[in-house]
This record gives structure tokens, C-alpha cells and sequence, in this order.
């Protein structure tokens, strides 16, 4: 059989390997403690299940979908974005369902690119602003994220050849994987980037619901003219426990909106709509539960900071998101480290470069595990350093 080559042009989906590593180590018997996912490791609030249930048990859900949505899964997410962000959206125009951010990443790449364009990433990076992309028939322009910068992308810095060909430009604030949250004014020179360069940003908003002390990430659609170019994606996967779910939305842009539905209704079908009910329930009965999660982000955060500190791997605590970006110690490479860790001490994190090649010397590690697993992954990476370092 032959296949397309468009599927060599990415490398495996980096928790594709990530998962393969962690079951042939489990089939070997090794208790592993994988922090490497960042998947919630608690459930989906009450009221979305039940909202669930009951919807499931209405066959008026029962058909088809329509790719527009519920008027009722618009309408919560157009009063959302006014309580959360202070930013208006026109439920009918402005906002469409996705099938969770990661297709809408993916997608939103073939609704704006034709092969030649080009799509300016933040690097390291989320996998599919590479892979949705390059399956377009697009090339990417990566913009190291460094921590000299903040994790800021310098956009100035674009050549203008690659300028010129652009027309799309992925933002991710909080960032996954280096944990930064948008520095002030960040936003508003993106949108003033995307006018003189005529291309469209794509905020990914993944993460703006899992924050700490107080911190409250703005939306990108919050800045001034930023709906004139661009759209933002949220999911409700990481502030609601709800990855299994598949539920979030493109908002902003009307044209970008219309032409991303138009292109879905090529695709698939639209989002189950017992599935809608219960993102309705996240947004309204249960708003307040993310706030619940980042009470216990951050109490993870704090504990796996100090046993980091106390192992010689000083790191920043972020202000949002699930996630450390430790450096990992003299000596290692974030390979060699991430291989140590899972050998010696049954313990899985992201090493940074899977994320791109500025992540090198950094590994990623997840908080989506019960904090006795985390203080026992920590004790178990401070043995397997001393046993590392006897080597
Ligand atoms: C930066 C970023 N964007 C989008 C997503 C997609 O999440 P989902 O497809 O579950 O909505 C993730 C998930 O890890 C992510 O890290």
C-alpha cells in the first residue's frame, strides 16, 4: 500500500511516543508516574455529567448536529467571554464549536493557508501549529520562545520575505509548554503586526482558566482591533477536567469564522448536541469550577517547586497552566535527563525539544497527577540524580 506523503512531514505525534515509552515500561512492571500529559487526572464537574445524561436521554439530540451549533452553546459562550474577558461576541456571526482546540488548530491552518503561505509558530510550540500547517501544504516560520524574551516571540524579527508570505500567525498565552503568560502590551503589538502584515492571528486559549494568585489571563479578543484580524480557540478541556469531552470554540473574526464553518461542513458533522447541553452546563452551573482546579494546580505547583529547589532544579513558578519549565541540571541534556528520570526513577516528563529546538535544556513537567504522586515522583528523580551522578 502507499500513503500519502504529507504523513512523513511531521514526526510521530510526540505523545504518541511518549505513551509507547510509559506502557512498555508498565508491561515491565515499573510503577510509572507519567508527568508528562497534560491531561486532568480529576473528573468533569457534576452538573456537566448530569447534563449530560439528561440530554442523552432526549432524542431531540439525537440527530445530526448542525456545524453552527446550538443557539443555547452560543448564546453561554457569547455571555462567558462578556463575564470573563469583557469582550462582546455576536453569537451568530462570531463563534463557531470545534471538536476540541486541537481540531480547531489543525483546521483553522487549512481554512487559511494555501501551499507557497506561510505560518508564523511560537517554538517550542503546541505540535499541530507544525503539523496543521504542513498537512495545508504550508511551510512554518518558527519564533523561538526564550526566556531572555519572557517567552515572547520577537516579531520584528520576521525577515520580510517570510513577512510577505505569511498569513497566519499562532499566539498561545498562557503558553504551553514554558508555562509564560502574555507580558503587557504583547497582544497589542501582535495585532498591530497582523495589520501592517495583512495576515491572520490565531490566539490559542486553552489555558486561560488555570491561573493562580489572583492572576486572570486576558483573551487576545480583549485588545483593541483584534477581532479585525484574528480569532482566539478555547477549550473547555483543561479548566473543566473535560479532555475527553471535545468541546471548545473558534471565536472573533466573523469572516475567519464563516470561512473555518464552511470548511467544517466538509469535514464533520458538528458536535453531538447532548454534548453542547452539557458545555452550556460548564459555562453557567459550573463557571466557578475552574477556579476550584487552580487551588489545586497551584497547591501541586508549590509542592513540586520546593522539591525541585531542594534537588538543585531551581524553577519559576508559573502564573497559569498545569505545567513546570524546569531547566534541567548541569551536565544533561533534556534527553539525557528525561531518559535518566524514566530509567532510574520510573518518572515521565516532556523533554523540552519535543516542543521545538529552543526547548533544549528544558523539560516540561505536568501537574495533572495527585500530589502524593507528585512528591513521590520528586523523591524518586532526587534518588535516581544521586544514582545519575555516581554513575
Ligand atoms: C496549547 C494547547 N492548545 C490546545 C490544546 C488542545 O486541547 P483540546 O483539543 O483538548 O481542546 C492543548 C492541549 O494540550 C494545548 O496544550
Amino acid at each position: 500500500m502507499r500513503f500519502a506523503r504529507r504523513l512523513d512531514l511531521v514526526p510521530p505525534y510526540l505523545f504518541a511516543e511518549l505513551e509507547r515509552k510509559i506502557e512498555e515500561k508498565r508491561r515491565a512492571g515499573v510503577d510509572v508516574i507519567s508527568l508528562g500529559i497534560g491531561d486532568p487526572d480529576l473528573p468533569t464537574p457534576e452538573p456537566v455529567i448530569r447534563a449530560l445524561q439528561a440530554a442523552a436521554a432526549d432524542a431531540t439530540t439525537h440527530q445530526y448536529p448542525t456545524n453552527r451549533g446550538l443557539e443555547s452553546f452560543r448564546d453561554a459562550v457569547a455571555a462567558f467571554y462578556s463575564e470573563r474577558f469583557g469582550v462582546g461576541i455576536d453569537p451568530a456571526t462570531e463563534v463557531v464549536p470545534v471538536l476540541g482546540g486541537k481540531e480547531g488548530v489543525a483546521h483553522i491552518a487549512f481554512a487559511c493557508l494555501d501551499p507557497g503561505d506561510v505560518a508564523l509558530a511560537p517554538e517550542p510550540g503546541y505540535p499541530p501549529y507544525t503539523s496543521g500547517p504542513l498537512f495545508a501544504g504550508a511551510e512554518v516560520h518558527y519564533l523561538p520562545l526564550r526566556a531572555e524574551n519572557a517567552f515572547m516571540p520577537e516579531l520584528e524579527g520576521v525577515p520580510s520575505d517570510v513577512a510577505g508570505r505569511a498569513n497566519l500567525l499562532f499566539l498561545n498565552y498562557p503558553n504551553n509548554p514554558t508555562g509564560a503568560v502574555v507580558a503587557p502590551g504583547f497582544f497589542e503589538r501582535a495585532v498591530e503586526f497582523a495589520r501592517a502584515t495583512d495576515l491572520i492571528v490565531v490566539h490559542d486559549n486553552a489555558y486561560s482558566e488555570v491561573a493562580f494568585e489572583g492572576y486572570e489571563p486576558p483573551s487576545l479578543l480583549a485588545t483593541e482591533g483584534a477581532k479585525d484580524v484574528g480569532v482566539e480557540i478555547f477549550s473547555l478541556s483543561k479548566g473543566w477536567n473535560m479532555t475527553g469531552w471535545r468541546v471548545g470554540w473558534v471565536a472573533g473574526n466573523a469572516e475567519v469564522v464563516e470561512q473555518f464553518r464552511r470548511l467544517k461542513t466538509n469535514l464533520d458533522s458538528g458536535m453531538f448536541e447532548a454534548v453542547q447541553l452539557a458545555g452550556v452546563a460548564a459555562l453557567t452551573e459550573a463557571r466557578s469550577f475552574p477556579a476550584e482546579m487552580s487551588a489545586i494546580y497551584r497547591r501541586r505547583r508549590d509542592l513540586m517547586i520546593e522539591a525541585l529547589a531542594g534537588i538543585g532544579l531551581p524553577a519559576e513558578p508559573p502564573q497559569a497552566t498545569p505545567y513546570i519549565w524546569a531547566r534541567v541540571p548541569d551536565g544533561h541534556t533534556s534527553e539525557t535527563f528525561t531518559e535518566l528520570v524514566l530509567e532510574e526513577a520510573g518518572v515521565v516528563v516532556s523533554p523540552g525539544p519535543s516542543f521545538g529546538p529552543s526547548g533544549e535544556g528544558y523539560v516540561r513537567v505536568s501537574l495533572t497527577v495527585a500530589d502524593e504522586r507528585l512528591e513521590e515522583a520528586a523523591s524518586r528523580i532526587a534518588t535516581s540524580l544521586r544514582v545519575g551522578a555516581r554513575a
